[in-house]
């Protein structure tokens, strides 16, 4: 564990060597947010923090974490909506989207750097995002050195990763030491490419806004059990049975190895809630090519299933499912099938390997 203020005096100290105006990409998530608060504190007005504007943010968040940080930075918000959506809206393909995304966020933030004249683009890579990647788990959308990318070349800028060293753990030491508020350091983390990746299969209008829904429902519903992280996908329920478990078409990410790997997404009765067995079963599924195991909550009339993900976790690396009081599960499950476009809701039982913790 690092030492918070003799890391903070040193961050600010290579941050000031650098020179011009930088750009720091603030998405609202501890990592970023510590990032851009120590290039604050080293460039002062030579630092334009930014938050863009996806489309694919949670249900209120644009505007929440702009006015938390405004006291802390001088955010500002850049609406790039449109181009995501246009981008976007029909791609299925999990590392096409993240690549495609990477791509419009990167190119947008080029647009932002040159417009204030900067040279340099500020943003909070840690440890595990390029760990990860350099594993081939997965290409995390704001991994771009460690991919062998070169952003000065592709979009106009250097990139400075004041992070890229610590872990989550170390990152919420420093930002509280840094003053940032315990709703800010404590807020679970939410990937870059924010709801894309819990919009399983192919991206529509229909499904992102069914996703940010059922994100809203079970973040507020879980809120006060305090677990690493928890949230709602959606894919569609298209599945074939077999010997009691549904084989659903669409399919979802896990780790094998030091690999990333797709598998499918399965379901099962509630009669199989006794912890023992569903570890066994998953233990057995996984032996194939299954990365996902969920329990059916309730059912509804539409056609989509949301996955219900709750996980506790150290590090991120590897994660243990959450398991969330029956009683909650259901209040939950109901609230979520009440929704007409949702035919069944599931809760997915994997840890961390043999799944990831998102699903794409
Ligand atoms: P996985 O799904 O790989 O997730 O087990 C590990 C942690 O990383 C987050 N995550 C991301 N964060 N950009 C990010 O900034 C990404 O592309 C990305 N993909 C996953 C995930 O939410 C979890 O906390």
């Amino acid at each position: 564990m690092i030492e918070p203020k003799a890391f903070v005096e040193k961050a600010v100290a290579k941050l000031r060597s650098v020179e011009g105006r930088a750009v720091a990409a603030v998405s609202g998530g501890i990592d970023s947010t510590t990032a851009a608060i120590l290039a604050y504190r080293a460039l002062r007005e030579r630092l334009t923090p930014v938050m863009i504007d996806t489309g694919f943010m949670r249900k209120g968040e644009v505007n929440s974490v702009s006015t938390a940080l405004r006291p802390l930075i001088p955010i500002r918000v850049i609406d790039a909506r449109k181009d995501f959506i246009s981008q976007l809206y029909g791609k299925s393909d999990a590392e096409e989207k993240r690549k495609t995304f990477r791509e419009l966020f990167y190119r947008k933030l080029g647009e932002v750097v040159k417009e204030v004249g900067a040279t340099h683009l500020v943003q909070g890579t840690i440890a595990a995002d390029w760990v990860e990647t350099a594993g081939g788990i997965k290409t995390q959308h704001n991994v771009l050195l460690q991919l062998g990318l070169d952003p000065k070349e592709l979009y106009g800028f250097s990139v400075v990763e004041p992070l890229v060293e610590l872990y989550k753990d170390e990152v919420r030491a420093v930002a509280r030491y840094l003053g940032v508020p315990e709703e800010l350091v404590r807020r679970q983390p939410f990937p870059g490419p924010g709801l894309l990746v819990r919009v399983l299969g192919t991206i529509s209008e229909e499904k992102l806004e069914l996703c940010r829904e059922a994100n809203y429902l079970t973040e507020n519903y879980l809120a006060d059990l305090n677990f690493s992280q928890y949230f709602a996908v959606v894919f569609e329920a298209e599945g074939e049975l077999r010997d009691g478990v549904k084989f659903y078409r669409v399919r979802a990410t896990g780790v094998k190895g030091d690999n990333r790997v797709y598998g499918k997404i399965v379901s099962i009765g509630w009669n199989h809630k006794d912890l023992e067995s569903v570890r066994q079963l998953v233990m057995k599924l996984s032996a194939g090519d299954v990365t996902h195991v969920m329990i059916k909550v309730a059912e509804g009339k539409g056609k989509y299933a949301i996955g219900i993900r709750a996980v506790t976790t150290d590090d991120f690396m590897t994660a243990d499912f959450a398991k969330i009081p029956e009683e909650r599960l259901m209040e939950l499950g109901e609230a979520l099938a009440s929704i007409p476009q949702v035919g069944e809701v599931l809760y997915d039982v994997t840890s961390k390997p043999p799944a990831t913790i998102e699903l794409e």
